[in-house]
């Protein structure tokens, strides 16, 4: 799933990049994107590093072409969504499996979560905000990158 928001972000990112003006909103996905392939690689070292042997899957295509920007946000918020709630489903594993390594493994996962959903509400409710307003836009472009995991502390 990882590797699949990976993949979804960098499709997000090259519409953004063709698009007139979006140039932030392009850069805000490609960074996502190489995050993602980060907590992918983090998982795939772990489980060897734990004894087993991940397997690297074949992936979908991803959504490559956007009717609007705030279908791009909205499907952001929806893969995180989907994402926090894997997450959720291996820490419940995890622990039905008395796996307390796994588990605790896990809980930098749980954390990420919480950052991601909100940076994807915040970038949605401010495109609620801005609408169809051309000068709000140009602000929402300009400023993305501010809301990058607002709060991080240092750990992507
Ligand atoms: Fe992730
Ligand atoms: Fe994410």
């Amino acid at each position: 799933m990882e590797a699949e928001s990976s993949q979804a972000y960098l499709a997000m990112a090259s519409w953004a990049d063709i698009q007139p003006g979006l140039q932030g909103v392009a850069e805000f996905f490609f960074k996502q994107s190489d995050e993602e392939r980060i907590h992918m690689l983090k998982l795939i070292r772990f489980i060897n590093e734990r004894g087993g042997f991940a397997i690297v899957p074949l992936l979908a295509q991803p959504i490559v072409t956007f009717k609007s920007l705030k279908f791009v946000f909205d499907e952001f918020l929806n893969h995180e969504l989907k994402v926090s709630n894997s997450i959720n489903d291996l820490v419940h594993l995890s622990l039905s499996e008395k796996d307390y390594a796994t588990h605790n493994f896990l809980q930098w996962y749980v954390n990420e979560q919480i950052e991601e959903e909100h940076t994807a509400r915040t970038l949605n409710d401010k495109l609620e905000l801005v609408g169809d307003d051309k000068g709000g836009l140009y602000l929402f472009d300009r400023d993305i990158m501010m809301y990058r995991g607002a709060g991080e502390k240092g750990k992507r």
